[in-house]
């Protein structure tokens, strides 16, 4: 039996300006808060006890990435195999409210990782203001030694090739039948790219840019659909700076048959598996002046 990973299910900030953090995951992402303990601040998407966690800090960064995992294997057994593949990784009891217990670890590229098989899921319920995503969907960060870092994520901890744009620049993983979960970005230096978030529709999506507009959060790239995932994608930044993806419509990964579910926008059937040499599908590229044709 491997190490079974099903969700991405929280980020953890480090945050130089927590409160306009908290105040845009509240009032503009429509998220609730579940808990407050020691100045670091729980958000709900409206079911687990976090999906989002401001912790204050005098940078910018990510603290963690936390992961379910199905619970097939205890978190003993899961260190076991991690210490079978020679990694480091330490169990810790009631050291994060709503995660009881979690498997601490870090990958190649020293991002720190927290899996575990039960978060406290206090059911809050949607907000019904702000933007109100249906879940955190993906993460993508760059990483100074990524091949090592993808081999991790594929052979340690269970995930699945999917796309790639480039033969080396944006590599996309799976761990469930979202076309990607995680995205890997070849660079000098290890930090977070873009975070995401799925919205319901492209509606959803034209109302949400107009709620971050009323926000002062301008859109810096989108909509437009991409090639890799065929989602339709828009970015904008949050009150640190960190750029934040809205999105609908991404492929749905079906790996018994290593293809994506057909969609009318594929330009070719069976939709498998491939190497992109751009960005998007629509041929956005968002370089020119509109108003100066
Ligand atoms: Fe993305």
């Amino acid at each position: 039996m491997t190490v079974n990973m099903f969700r991405l299910a929280y980020v953890d900030f480090l945050s130089k300006d927590p409160t306009n953090m908290v105040e845009y995951y509240t009032d503009t992402m429509g998220y609730r808060i579940t808990e407050e303990q020691d100045g670091i601040t729980y958000l709900s998407n409206g079911y687990d006890h976090h999906n989002i966690v401001i912790t204050p800090s005098d940078k910018q960064a990510i603290r963690s990435y936390g992961y379910q995992l199905d619970g097939k294997l205890s978190l003993e057994e899961v260190q076991e195999k991690f210490i079978a593949s020679g990694i480091d990784s330490r169990i810790h009891e009631d050291a994060k409210p709503g995660v009881a217990r979690f498997i601490e670890l870090n990958d190649p590229a020293g991002n720190t990782i927290e899996l575990f098989t039960e978060i406290d899921q206090p059911a809050v319920g949607f907000s019904g203001v702000g933007i109100s995503p249906l879940k955190l969907g993906h993460v993508a960060f760059l990483a100074n030694n990524y091949e090592e870092t993808i081999t991790f994520y594929k052979d340690v901890l269970g995930f699945t090739f999917t796309d790639k744009i480039g033969e080396s620049f944006a590599n996309f993983l799976t761990c469930n039948t979202d076309h990607h979960v995680l995205n890997i970005i070849a660079a000098d230096e290890t930090r977070l790219h873009h975070i995401a978030f799925q919205v319901k529709d492209a509606s959803h999506q034209y109302a949400a840019s107009d709620l971050l507009a009323k926000h002062g959060r301008p859109i810096i790239w989108g909509p437009s659909r991409h090639t890799a995932g065929s989602n339709i994608a828009t970015y904008h930044r949050d009150p640190d700076e960190n750029v934040v993806e809205l999105y609908t419509d991404m492929d749905v990964y079906v790996p018994e048959l290593n293809i994506f579910e057909p969609r009318p926008w594929h330009t070719e059937m069976p939709y498998k598996p491939k190497v992109w040499d751009n960005l998007s599908v629509w041929g956005t590229e968002y370089q020119f002046d509109l108003a100066k044709i």
